[in-house]
């Protein structure tokens, strides 16, 4: 007789015959451009630790600062007992930082997103979401009951041609989209959505996660490389990547984080971030605000690298950010490629499906403010040799 759990033992056979089983690797050292990894130095190409904070010194001083003052637990959620002084001193900075009214922030940015996209819309609704938006935001659609249409990826026109097709009897109309893609690394249209939005009245979210600490003055974001302030109503964000700690938020509008704070599921239902994470998120709040040198070094270090692995032959695909997609197609191909890349001491991870569209696999390597000139170098000498080895180049 079979086990109930034979699905799951033939699903599991069926990603490893595919070359989709995502092999887990474990980090046994801090973050930065070097990690110990299964017990191998290898250079860190797949972190979103952008901008080097993860294990920056002020960070873990104020961590540690929070540690001995607040301890180590919230003690419940944000609404009940869970709501620190740490994590309104963070709000504020926020904030600041994107030069908005007000920020709430949530453990992570996929609670910013589900908590967010499922209190503002319900069944007399409609969300407009772009093909390739992150997971996060395709979940937070689906907690909501409202009528969903997908656009096609960063056309605008394409938008407002479904937006006149079937946004007329919406109640409300919520166009959603990632800021920066992160498989890809392009940017969305934000101009054109802003106009698309404002003539069709519809509230603008964009998830810039891969857009802090990254594009705008001082990392400030998508919105300020446009100069879009004001103009997009909901910025939701990740602590997670440029940042280097953890959490996520929304900023916007006074009324907007009111109606969240009594609304969010996932702000009422879950604990808050602990006190180390929140107070070293303030301090990289703090440092992004007073200095840019390492987003300057972030692109430096980006442009270097793309220009380098362009000459020597690979489709880096369309990025305009640092994320540099090696695209390779065939997901058994991608998975032989990192796994020779590792063998010379280069971590850097294969994508496939579901992370992106089946037939589209590839190596992403992120690029960070912490790789030397002679990392990079390193790295393009590994890519070359094991490209010329696979019969990519
Ligand atoms: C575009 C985008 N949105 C949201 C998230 C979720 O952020 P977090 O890791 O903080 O939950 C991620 C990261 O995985 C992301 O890339």
């Amino acid at each position: 007789m079979g086990s109930k759990f034979d699905f799951i033992v033939d699903e599991l056979q069926q990603l490893k015959d595919s070359g989709l089983y995502n092999q887990i690797r474990t980090i046994e050292s801090a973050q930065g451009a070097w990690l110990v990894v299964d017990g191998t130095r290898v250079l860190n190409l797949c972190s979103n630790n952008y901008l080097g904070l993860a294990n920056q010194p002020e960070l873990k001083e104020a961590a540690k600062k929070a540690l001995e003052e607040f301890g180590v637990g919230p003690g419940a959620v944000r609404s009940i007992a869970g709501t620190m002084s740490l994590h309104l001193e963070l709000e504020k900075a926020l904030a600041g930082f994107k030069h908005v009214e007000d920020t709430l922030s949530y453990q992570s940015g996929l609670c910013a997103n589900l908590g967010t996209i499922a209190t503002l819309v319900g069944r007399e609704d409609a969300i407009f979401s772009d093909e390739l938006n992150h997971a996060s935001i395709i979940d937070g659609v689906r907690l909501t009951r409202a009528n969903r249409f997908v656009y096609p990826h960063r056309d605008a026109k394409g938008l407002r041609e479904v937006l006149e097709k079937e946004g007329k009897s919406a109640r409300r109309k919520l166009i959603i989209t990632d800021g920066v893609f992160s498989m890809d690394g392009d940017l969305a249209p934000l101009p054109e959505l802003v106009e698309v939005a404002e003539e069709y009245e519809a509230i603008l979210m964009v998830d810039d996660a891969h857009g802090e600490g990254v594009l705008g003055d001082h990392g400030r974001g998508l919105v300020d490389h446009f100069g879009l302030q004001g103009r997009v109503d909901i910025e939701m964000g990740t602590m997670s990547k440029a940042f280097g700690v953890v959490g996520g938020y929304i900023a916007g509008r006074k009324e907007l984080t009111e109606y969240l704070r009594q609304r969010a599921r996932t702000h009422l239902f879950s604990s808050a971030v602990t006190p180390p994470d929140v107070a070293a998120c303030i301090a990289a709040v703090k440092l992004l605000e007073s200095s840019d040198e390492l987003v300057k070094k972030l692109w430096a270090n980006a442009r270097y690298f793309k220009e380098g692995m362009k000459s020597l032959g690979f489709d880096t695909g369309y990025s305009e950010t640092p994320i540099t997609p090696v695209m390779l197609g065939d997901a058994s191909l991608a998975r032989s490629f990192s796994k020779r890349l590792f063998e010379e001491k280069i971590f850097a991870m294969a994508l496939g499906y579901p992370t992106v569209p089946m037939g589209k696999a590839r190596i992403r390597v992120m690029i960070s403010a912490t790789h030397t000139h002679e990392d990079l170098d390193f790295a393009l000498n590994v890519f070359e040799r094991v490209g010329k080895e696979l019969k990519v180049l």
